[in-house]
């Protein structure tokens, strides 16, 4: 079966190689993991930071597999997966493997993968490979946490509920997080404003926003959030790019007792901002509002709350920006390094 591996570090092009067959992995008998035939693997930014950062001489990336998500059919079960699990061979399921275990070679991006019970969730009646592994891995799976974030609480949203009288802002709503974090938010009640490119407005409008800000048209855009937003402040800023200039700028547009949160990591726009933001008093110039870098720990459980959105009519549709074979997974890569994905980049798995 094929796969790729990362055989040297830099950009897709520079690390990736197509292995035309390898062995099928083994099932550990009386396991808790599960045998996957992959079908489809949904692209994420944080592929792309392994792949540049990660040397392939460390000993723990010899022959890494790069990839995140997953969405495919169940071969076979462990003798230790619980009846509980509710899993049978034939299932199709979706979901994520967790950074650590991308950054140890052990991604997704191959014909069959040996996973955790516990990292799957089945795939919602009527939905394809794709559009699951569009929304049940981590974007979706971090969607339903940022909106977790701003909720509190425990147990499931509930349909035009949970937000309800809120107004919420989402920076970067056309990209794989944002397209299925709008629909969350705006199905669970609040009134939702939306931050893309023009090019993008009607797609986004599409997903039920209720304004689009093109931020290509305002310069500077927190002085237009300002303007347009000072009277009828918002309750959350959800930032899906890492814009520190919206936070800094926050006051004028976020309420005193609302809430800012970042999922960009990085030095730049994760780390510093992160240090800056929490330790720098208001009367050195800190900002008077919350700030929260929030990093998603991919869990099954996240992706059974997407499903179940879905189920719930609140997750509408899975935005896919484009799908590639197999053989073309750096052609997809380079496609999502242009930043300029409209949902999510998928690769169609190859199980020969
Ligand atoms: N913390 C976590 O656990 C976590 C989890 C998932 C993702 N992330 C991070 O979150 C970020 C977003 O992930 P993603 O998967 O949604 O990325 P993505 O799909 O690659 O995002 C692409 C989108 O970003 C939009 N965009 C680019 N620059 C923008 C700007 N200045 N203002 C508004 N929109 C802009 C683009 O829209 P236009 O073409 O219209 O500009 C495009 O639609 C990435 O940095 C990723 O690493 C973090």
């Amino acid at each position: 079966m094929p796969s790729w591996s990362a055989t040297s570090h830099g950009t897709p092009r520079q690390a990736l190689t197509l292995h035309p067959a390898r062995p099928l992995p083994s099932l550990p008998p009386n396991s808790p993991y599960l045998l996957l035939r992959v079908t489809h693997v949904a692209l994420n930014p944080a592929d792309l930071v392994c792949l540049s950062l990660l040397p392939a001489w460390l000993p723990f990336r010899r022959g890494a597999v790069p990839g995140l998500d997953f969405a495919g059919e169940v071969v076979a079960l462990g003798g230790g997966v619980p009846t509980e699990a509710g899993l049978a061979e034939g299932d199709r399921v979706a979901g994520a493997v967790g950074l650590t275990g991308v950054a140890a070679g052990c991604g997704t991006l191959e014909g069959f993968v040996v996973l955790h019970w516990g990292l799957v969730a089945k795939v919602p009646v009527g939905w394809g490979g794709k559009e699951a592994v569009g929304v049940m891995g981590i974007a979706g799976q971090t969607a339903c946490a940022m909106a977790r974030r701003v909720v509190g609480g425990v147990g499931g949203f509930r349909k035009g509920d949970g937000m309800k009288g809120s107004r919420v802002l989402v920076n970067g709503a056309s990209g794989g997080v944002g397209t299925v974090l709008v629909q969350i938010c705006k199905g669970i009640g609040a009134e939702v404003v939306g931050i893309c490119s023009g090019a993008n407005e009607a797609m986004v409008k599409g997903l039920g926003v209720d304004e689009v800000i093109d931020y290509r048209a305002h310069d500077p855009l927190e002085g237009h959030l300002a303007e347009r937003f000072g009277e009828q402040q918002f309750d959350a800023v959800l930032d899906c790019v890492g814009n520190q200039a919206l936070y800094t700028h926050s006051p004028r547009y976020l309420k005193p007792e609302g809430k800012f949160i970042n999922i960009v990591g990085g030095w730049s726009q994760g780390v510093v901002p992160f240090v800056t933001n929490k330790l720098r008093p208001c009367f050195l110039g800190g900002t008077p509002r919350s700030y929260e870098l929030f990093l998603l720990s991919a869990t099954g459980e996240a992706a059974r709350e997407a499903a179940a959105l879905v189920d719930q009519g609140i997750i509408k549709e899975a935005l896919i920006d484009s799908v590639f074979p197999m053989k073309q997974a750096i052609e997809a890569y380079e496609k999502l390094a242009t930043g300029r994905a409209k949902g999510k980049v998928i690769v169609e798995v190859d199980n020969s």
